[in-house]
C-alpha cells in the first residue's frame, strides 16, 4: 500500500513544479533523508522524478489526482475511492451483495487491474481513468446482452461531454481514438436465472500514458493527453462517466439495447471495412456492416451472405493488422 506520507509526497509534487528537500521535510516532518527515501521509492510506482542541485525534486509531468471532495460532493450512492487497489472490478464484485445500484470505486491505481480474455490491464499510478460501476438488473442474465455496446456509448458520450471528438467504437466494446484503442469495458456478472443479477462495470480510458509503461502494451494505443499541453482533468472525466453511467444505466434497465442502436453505429470505428473475426482457433474474413438490434455484428462474407456473430469470447481486428 502507498503509505501516508508518500501519498502526501504525491500530492506536493504533482504540480510538477520544483520542490526543494527542505521544504518537503518541514511540510512533511521529516529528515532530508527520510524524504529522498521516499522519492526514491516513488519510481517504484512509475513516477519519474528528477532531482536537480540547488532545486529539489520534480516529476516529469504534473499528474492531475483525483479530487476526493469534489467526487463525493453530493453523491447519494456510496463511491469508494481508493489510493491503491489490486482491480476496482475485484473490489466491488467482493461485496456485491452489499451493493447498491449506482455504487462506485475509483483507484488512483491498480495492481492487478483485470482486462478482458485474461490479460492484465497497465495501471501506472494517477495516469489514466480506472473505475468500476455496480449495478443490479432486476431482469436478470437474460437481460445482459448488448450491454457492453451501451456502456461503451456511454463512456463516448462522457468523454464527447468533456470535449474529445471523434471518439470511435470498436465491437464489441472497445474505445477508439486516431485509430488506436483508447480504453476497454470488462464486465462481470453473478447471478441465478430467473434471478436478478449483479453487474460490475468495468471501465479503462487511458489519460495519460507514461514512456515508462507503453512498451507493456501489446497493441498500438491513443491516450486523452496527447500533445496537448493542457493537463487533462481526471476528476472532470470521473464525474462525467458517472454521471452517464447513472442515466445510461437506467435507460438501459428499462428500454434495453435499443435507444443506444443508432449512437453506437455513429462511431463504429470498422464499418464496411475488411475484418477478421477471431472465434477460439477460427478466423473468420468479411466485410462489417454494423450491428443488429440485440448489438451482434454483422458481417458479410465472402458469399455476400450476411451473418450474425454475438458473445464474448469474439475478437475483431482489422486484416491490415493480420
Ligand atoms: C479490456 O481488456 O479492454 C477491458 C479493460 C478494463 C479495465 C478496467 S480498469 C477498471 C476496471 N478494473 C479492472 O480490473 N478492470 C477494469
Amino acid at each position: 500500500m502507498i503509505s501516508s506520507v508518500r501519498q502526501q509526497l504525491i500530492e506536493r509534487l504533482a504540480d510538477g513544479e520544483f520542490h526543494s528537500g527542505s521544504e518537503l521535510a518541514t511540510e512533511l516532518v521529516l529528515s532530508r533523508t527520510a524524504v529522498h527515501n521516499h522519492i526514491e521509492a516513488l519510481s517504484g510506482y512509475g513516477l519519474e522524478i528528477y532531482r536537480v542541485k540547488g532545486k529539489g525534486y520534480r516529476l516529469a509531468a504534473p499528474l492531475s489526482l483525483l479530487d476526493a471532495e469534489q467526487l463525493l460532493l453530493g453523491r447519494s450512492v456510496p463511491l469508494h475511492l481508493f489510493w491503491q487497489l489490486d482491480s476496482t472490478n475485484a473490489f466491488l464484485m467482493a461485496r456485491r451483495e452489499r451493493c447498491h445500484s449506482g455504487e462506485a470505486c475509483l483507484a488512483e491505481m491498480q495492481t492487478a487491474g483485470r482486462g478482458r480474455r485474461g490479460r492484465p490491464w497497465v495501471s501506472p499510478l494517477a495516469c489514466h481513468l480506472y473505475l468500476s460501476y455496480f449495478w443490479r438488473l432486476e431482469q436478470g442474465m437474460g437481460a445482459v446482452g448488448g450491454l457492453s455496446l451501451a456502456v461503451g456509448v456511454m463512456l463516448a458520450q462522457a468523454l464527447e461531454r468533456c470535449g474529445y471528438a471523434d471518439i470511435e467504437l470498436k465491437w464489441p466494446n472497445d474505445l477508439y481514438l486516431q485509430g488506436r484503442k483508447l480504453g476497454g469495458i470488462l464486465i462481470e456478472m453473478q447471478g441465478q436465472i430467473g434471478e436478478p443479477c449483479d453487474l460490475v462495470i468495468g471501465c479503462g480510458i487511458n489519460v495519460a500514458m507514461p514512456a515508462s509503461m507503453a512498451d507493456l502494451i501489446d497493441q498500438p494505443w491513443a491516450d486523452l493527453q496527447g500533445d496537448s499541453a493542457e493537463r487533462v482533468d481526471r476528476t472532470a472525466l470521473a464525474q462525467e462517466v458517472l454521471a452517464a453511467l447513472a442515466t445510461g444505466m437506467q435507460q438501459f434497465e428499462q428500454q434495453g439495447l435499443a435507444p443506444f442502436i443508432a449512437a453506437w453505429g455513429a462511431r463504429d470505428r470498422f464499418r464496411d471495412q475488411a475484418v477478421t473475426l477471431l472465434m477460439g482457433e477460427r478466423e473468420i474474413q468479411g466485410v462489417a456492416r454494423g450491428i443488429d438490434p440485440q448489438g451482434n455484428l454483422q458481417l458479410e462474407l465472402a458469399s455476400g451472405q450476411i451473418k450474425a456473430f454475438g458473445g464474448g469470447e469474439l475478437s475483431l481486428r482489422p486484416q491490415w493488422q493480420n
